[in-house]
């Protein structure tokens, strides 16, 4: 008995010893955040004369007069940067443009305009100097941006793309608080990967670059001619995350992923890259594919809100020096008008007659080209446009036969300038028609798991991708989807 109370008392004190390390841990590193680490962020919104304050950062301005210098200090955390005023006694000829600096001083009032507040330097010292005359960026010069992506390293340190990391890092949140409020499960889909989702051949194939590190065959691998691979299998780096979506979609009725998406795409355009992030969402028990297109359209619409809500200054900043004029307005009717509906097969009928116009001169049959999909937006006043039930020749094996046997219940969705933003379909959920098709497509060896899905309480299901890139590329005005992403990679691109 007393062993037990005595083992109870031992135990109480640890417990005890370990809340009062985790609280003066927190406590600590609380205190320590505040005095030592305060953001730029946070220091912009002190709004208290004779704050004593420890900014870092790295200059973006610098204004050298007779009495007094100003900079302007930058850490990342905001738009807006830190006004900082340097008595000539402090000032010395390594504070230049670029450089990164600690200064600690009192808060004042300010009487210039641009700011509320600014930081009266009382002691400034340079973490790292940057000659300017080597810095390729120079101070309040518009820099092309295919200038500033030939220095990838070096590119975050411009105001442009500052602005669009964090936009990048909102529009991120944005989509996750839509499907974590809508019952949508987030799911890891894998990287690495036995399937070619959409049959395009756009695969990027792994194995590893060292073959002895490839396992010996065992005997009976040897007799049924296994392959000597890696993986004992083809593996490619995933062109989509829709099929194991749609094996949790049996169980979990609604899931998400957002994850890097690789397709060896041998277009260089201005749409495309050989490595994107892409956000697919997979529901369960839909009635129809009208169901697939609200929850696209109410995203979009999320999106673009909680961008305006929470990220607006470097928004405002991207429609001011970056987009085309109307972006915002063309943004905006995105947001306030409700989607266009459209059958392919209409949809042909309007482009036909525009044929003389067009360098690929469309027919029932083929896919939309680029220039087709913009020209529906324009025509349709800019309003994103869904393009439905394409033919099924030009969609995966996957997508829902219609009643017509020559139409699948698909949808593309083209937004202004960008083109196809969001691609997606009703799956096939019936035993007979899949088997069918897999076997047409020849993928019914490979795909017996996918078969089997629709064997054991086989639901209607559907589900889309949505190309992240491409969506910033709408949302911002970006021409280039280079420049909407940290580390581009596309056919004869990879650096770094
Ligand atoms: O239309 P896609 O190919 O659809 C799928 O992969 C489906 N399996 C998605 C699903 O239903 N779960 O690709 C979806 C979106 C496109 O609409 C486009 O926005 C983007 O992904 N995308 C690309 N973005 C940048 N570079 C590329 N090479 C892209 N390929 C597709
Ligand atoms: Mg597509």
């Amino acid at each position: 008995m007393s062993a037990s109370i005595q083992k109870l008392k031992k135990m109480s004190t640890f417990a005890l010893r370990g809340l009062k390390r985790s609280f003066l841990s927190r406590s600590f590193s609380f205190t320590q955040y505040r005095l030592i680490r305060n953001t730029i962020k946070d220091i912009l919104k002190c709004k208290q004369s004779d704050a004593t304050v420890n900014a870092t950062g790295w200059v973006k301005t610098l204004q050298v007069h007779k009495n007094v210098t100003f900079i302007k200090v930058n850490d990342g955390s905001s738009l807006s940067s830190l006004q900082v005023i340097i008595p000539p006694e402090l000032n010395n000829n390594e504070i230049t443009f670029g450089s990164s600096v600690s200064v600690e001083g009192k808060m004042i009032e300010s009487p210039g305009q641009g700011q509320d507040y600014e930081l009266l330097a009382e002691k400034i010292s340079v973490c790292g100097t940057c000659n300017p005359e080597e810095f390729p960026f120079q101070s309040r010069n518009k820099i092309p941006v295919e200038y500033v992506r030939d220095y990838l390293h070096l590119r975050p340190r411009t105001n442009f793309f500052s602005s669009l990391l964090r936009l990048r890092n909102a529009t991120t949140n944005a989509i996750h608080k839509y499907f974590q409020e809508n019952d949508f499960l987030f799911i890891h889909t894998p990287i690495l990967t036995s399937n070619d989702c959409e049959g395009g051949g756009e695969v990027f194939s792994v194995e590893p670059h060292n073959k002895d590190l490839i396992p010996e065959l065992s005997d009976s691998e040897e007799e049924n001619k296994t392959p000597k691979l890696f993986f004992r299998n083809p593996a490619n780096l995933t062109v989509s995350g829709q099929l194991h979506l749609e094996i949790i979609t049996g169980a979990i009725s609604r899931c998400y992923n957002f994850g890097p998406t690789f397709r060896a795409d041998m277009s260089v355009d201005r749409t495309h890259l050989a490595e994107f992030y892409m956000v697919e969402a997979e529901m369960a028990f839909t009635k129809s594919l009208e169901d697939v297109l609200e929850v696209i359209e109410s995203l979009v619409k999320f999106t673009i809100r909680e961008l305006q809500n929470t990220c607006d200054d470097d928004l405002q900043f991207y429609y001011k020096y970056v987009a085309p004029k109307d972006q915002q307005k063309t943004v905006q009717t995105a947001l306030d008008k409700a989607f266009t509906r459209i059958p392919y097969t209409d949809a042909v009928k309007i482009l036909e007659k525009k044929n003389k116009k067009f360098e690929f001169k469309i027919r029932w049959g083929e896919d939309l080209k680029r220039e087709h999909e913009r020209y529906l937006v324009k025509y349709n006043n800019d309003i994103p446009v869904f393009v439905t039930d394409f033919p099924a020749a030009i969609k995966p094996f996957y997508a829902r036969d219609n009643d017509d046997t020559q139409t699948v219940s698909s949808v593309d969705l083209l937004v202004p300038e960008v083109g196809e933003l969001v691609g997606g379909t009703m799956r096939e959920e019936r035993y007979d028609v899949l088997k069918n098709k897999l076997q047409q497509h020849e993928l019914l060896e490979n795909l017996n798991w996918y078969l089997d899905l629709r064997k054991f309480g086989s639901v209607p299901h559907g589900g889309f991708g949505l190309g992240f890139e491409r969506m910033l590329q709408f949302i911002l005005g970006i021409n280039n989807i280079r420049d909407t992403i940290p580390f581009p990679r596309s056919s004869k691109h990879c650096k770094l």
